[in-house]
């Protein structure tokens, strides 16, 4: 079932058969050792191993490819991978390479004519690496050229949860780095102030970092160019600190743009202000393709206090801050500050997770069929944007989304439409339609039985418990399913009126027509009294008891 299965060495060990593929046969899935340097992660962890196995395709992992995110050989062997001891040996023999770094000019050198690769590739700054790729008549998928934008997108976005990670690493590497705890206390010993923490850029790992630093109990503060992240800065716990300076700072596509000078003059007045008061500055900001912008000058550093610390995340980028040594912990004018780049690898088995996760929701797109086959649909928008080469042909840049939002609401407003059908789609509607004429017919048939048939005081009681039904049906039918047990309790608590019905009978008979009870004239005996009671009492528990579990049910959805 397994293409290029490899065979048994004398040493026990495994060897991939670089043979060409059959059509339609299972692909095998190679996962190297990532060759760059410091780089600890790896493309695919065992538990994923497991689902593409599942998903039909074979696995085959170089040796000691996990060991930097301590996952060992023997773990991927016990969940179906081949361990292949050579990285020549892997990627000849793989369909289809997993990896997370761009591969080396050697690497694409060991690749197999017409293979597939899948990773970050960076396409706009590794140009000769596209032709390498092209050349070798490869299909290249970049993780990293992914159309963000689409909502269906997000369980493939490794750039999110690599810089979901890095934010983290980057406040734990500051936590490190500085001589206090986060959280104010009060103790026997003295007070401890709580630390105050800036973040310069609230994107993806600026609101890692702030939702990290908020959770250690430091005071948080952040600025971004772009106002509308301002209500997610504050619901992860920070404080929104604006630039007093009206411009608007997105540029679409949810990244910012270059802002004009007047609005840069006003930032560095508020980093000034917010370096001389806090004790940590993470920065984050970043407009792709552009140098890192320079916000924390060496005067800001100056200002700040002996002891404090600087997080440059974007110190790859040429930094955010004007001292920053990148891939260096330095410490100048008596601020660490720290420029690895790093983080994502300082965490690698969590990055490696989330990482190889993101790999196989991309796998399942490609492989709809579950057979271990993929299919590069161009006419996909996330595959389009995602294929930076194809069978040897750049097609990076992909063209511009075409209004995405817009049309991707119709087919998932479609889907309900389909499920009336009981998933036949649209042939199946008659059928429905038919099925519901035939339940109309006999609901107003087994109506007419009774009202022919019953006497007329219980006719009215049947029709006010017919409306009942329906008019609960239409209230609980819109309420949303997170609210229906709160909803369920205070149903209870209303239906209790019953306790008026006991009220009636426990009260003596009231004269002559007052009450349809009293005028027939069956005055309730000794012992429908005492039911009466026995029922208000259960009654008021169900009331009251219900009005309290809504309470506490709502309180849960309060913050
Ligand atoms: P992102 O694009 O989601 O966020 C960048 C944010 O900076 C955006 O919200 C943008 O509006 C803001 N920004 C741009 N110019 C600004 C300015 N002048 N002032 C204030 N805010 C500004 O990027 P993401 O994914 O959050 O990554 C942030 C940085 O972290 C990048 O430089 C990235 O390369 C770096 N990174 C570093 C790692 C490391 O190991 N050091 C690992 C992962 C990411």
């Amino acid at each position: 079932m397994s293409i290029g299965v490899p065979a048994e060495t004398a040493a026990g060990e495994t060897r991939v058969a670089a043979a060409s593929q059959p059509a339609k046969q299972p692909l095998l899935i190679g996962v190297p050792k990532e060759t760059a340097a410091g780089e600890k992660r790896v493309a695919t962890v065992p538990d994923v191993v497991e689902k593409l196995v599942k998903l039909g395709f074979s696995v085959a992992v170089e040796s000691g490819a996990g060991e930097g995110a301590n996952f060992d050989d023997e773990t991927y062997r016990a969940v179906g991978a081949q361990i292949v001891p050579t990285a020549a040996a892997l990627w000849a023999g793989s369909d289809i390479v997993f990896k997370v770094r761009p591969p080396s000019p050697q690497e694409v050198g060991l690749m197999r004519e017409g293979g597939t690769l899948i990773g970050f590739v960076w396409p706009a700054q590794n140009p000769d690496l596209m032709q390498q790729l092209a050349a070798k008549k490869a299909t290249v998928l970049a993780i990293d050229a992914l159309p963000r934008t689409l909502s269906r997108a997000q369980k493939m976005d490794a750039l999110t949860s690599q810089a979901g990670v890095s934010g983290y690493r980057a406040v734990i590497e500051a936590a490190n780095a500085f001589g206090r705890f986060f959280n104010g206390q009060i103790t026997a010993a003295g007070k401890v102030p709580p630390a105050k923490v800036f973040i310069a850029g609230a994107g993806v790992a600026g609101l890692a970092a702030i939702g990290t630093a908020a959770g250690l109990g430091a005071i948080v503060r952040a600025n971004d160019t772009r106002a509308e992240v301002a209500d997610q800065v504050v619901s992860l716990g920070g404080e929104f600190v604006k630039v007093d300076y009206e411009e608007e700072g997105s540029g679409g596509g949810g990244y910012a743009k270059v802002m004009s000078e007047g609005f840069q003059q006003a930032q560095r007045e508020m980093y000034a202000k917010q370096a001389r008061e806090v004790d940590i500055i993470i920065t984050t900001a970043l407009i792709p393709g552009k140098p890192a912008p320079r916000l924390i000058t060496a005067d800001m550093v100056r200002s700040m206090k002996p002891g404090s610390v600087i997080v440059d995340m974007a110190a790859e980028q040429g930094g955010n801050c004007e001292l920053t040594e990148p891939g260096q912990s330095v410490v100048k004018h008596g601020v660490t500050i720290v420029g690895y780049t790093d983080l994502v690898s300082r965490l690698a088995r969590q990055s490696s997770t989330l990482y190889s996760t993101n790999l196989f929701r991309l796998t399942e797109e490609l492989c709809k069929t579950k057979d271990g086959v993929i299919d590069v649909n161009m006419e996909d928008d996330a595959i389009r944007g995602l294929t930076v080469v194809k069978d040897g042909s750049i097609t990076w840049p992909a063209p511009p989304l075409k209004a995405a939002a817009v049309p991707a609401a119709k087919p998932a407003a479609a889907v309900p439409a389909a499920k009336k059908g009981h998933g036949h789609g649209a042939p199946s509607e008659p059928m429905a339609g038919n099925k519901l004429a035939i339940m109309f017919g006999i609901a107003a048939a087994l109506f007419w039985f009774v009202g022919a048939n019953a006497p007329t005081a219980f006719l009215g009681h049947f029709t006010v418990f017919v409306l009942a039904c329906f008019v609960g049906y239409m209230v609980v039918w819109n309420v949303t399913p997170a609210l229906h047990t709160p909803l369920m309790s205070v149903t209870n608590a209303i239906s209790s009126i019953i306790a008026i019905g006991a009220l009636v009978q426990i009260a003596p008979p009231l004269g002559e027509g007052a009450s349809a009870i009293a005028a027939a004239g069956a005055g309730p005996g000794q012992w429908i009294r005492w039911l009466a009671v026995g029922g208000i009492v259960l009654t008021a528990v169900n009331m009251f008891g219900g009005f309290a579990v809504t309470q506490r049910m709502l309180a849960m959805f309060r913050k």
